[in-house]
């Protein structure tokens, strides 16, 4: 019996009007609705979350969000809640994205905040880490996510730890075409696992750890067959529900 439930997130980023996550919607459902051996996500813009509630609450699919607030509440102009999420029927949200990082300047401290306000909330956190070109070619790579994962689940009791996503996303392979191998997928995703034993023992084998960075119908296949990675976050390949359909469907033949 596999202790870890595989799980296929789409990023949209910021693309979709409401009515076209609501099309998008609809063909999804059709494609996935009775897919089961994979947990598929859905993460779009704020302004999609509630047409997606009405399109997918009651189906197989899940929401997600992009990012959310550390706080629960307040004077924040512009921020939203896990609260907020929780009423449009999110169940996932990805936190700390490297786009988030690099271009809106979040630090470890904020991602670590709000991977707490997000679990506190019942959402499931996608926790983004990965290295940069210049850190991999400096052979930083390692020192560098590990050093994320551990600030960034700072102070997290077991039980919470494990419910917990890691999307371990190098930076040069994100939007590029250019993705890691799956072999260096996999030794990056063990590494993670083993940083995540030292925190937390044994629950690190629980914790599902997903590889992203432009994952498409070929690639799937490949690295879901890897042992240490379960699943995948999909950015470009997930804009179009015919396409992102075809490679949730290869995931599960890769099972
Ligand atoms: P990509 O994006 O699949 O377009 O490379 C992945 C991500 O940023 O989550």
């Amino acid at each position: 019996m596999p202790i870890r439930h595989p799980i296929i997130a789409g990023n949209w980023k910021m693309n979709k009007t409401i009515r076209e996550a609501q099309d998008y919607a609809a063909r999804l459902l059709g494609l996935l609705g009775e897919i089961t051996e994979i947990d598929v996500v859905v993460c779009a813009p704020f302004t999609a979350l509630s047409t997606l509630k009405d399109e997918l609450e009651e189906s197989v699919i899940h929401i997600g969000a992009q990012d959310m607030s550390f706080a629960s509440n307040g004077a924040y102009t512009g921020e939203i809640s896990a609260d907020m999420l929780v009423d449009t029927a999110c169940t996932y949200v990805i936190i700390g994205h490297s786009e988030r990082r690099e271009i809106l300047r979040e630090t470890d401290d904020d991602i670590a905040k709000k991977v707490k306000a997000a679990l506190k909330a019942g959402l499931t956190p996608i926790l983004c880490v990965g290295e940069n070109l210049a850190q991999r070619e400096e052979r930083k790579a390692f020192a560098v996510v590990r050093s994320q994962v551990e600030k960034d689940l700072t102070e997290l009791a077991p039980a919470d730890l494990k419910r917990v996503v890691i999307a371990y996303e190098p930076i040069w392979a994100i939007g590029t075409g250019k993705s890691a191998t799956s072999a260096d997928a996999q030794e990056m995703c063990t590494m993670i696992r083993s940083t995540l034993a030292g925190i937390a023992g044994a629950v690190a084998d629980e914790v599902n750890i997903l590889y992203g960075g432009s994952v498409n119908a070929d690639t799937i296949a490949e690295l879901m067959a890897q042992p240490d990675v379960d699943g995948a976050l999909v950015g470009g390949a997930s804009l179009d529900p015919e396409g992102f359909a075809q490679l949730v469907l290869k995931a599960v033949t890769a099972l």
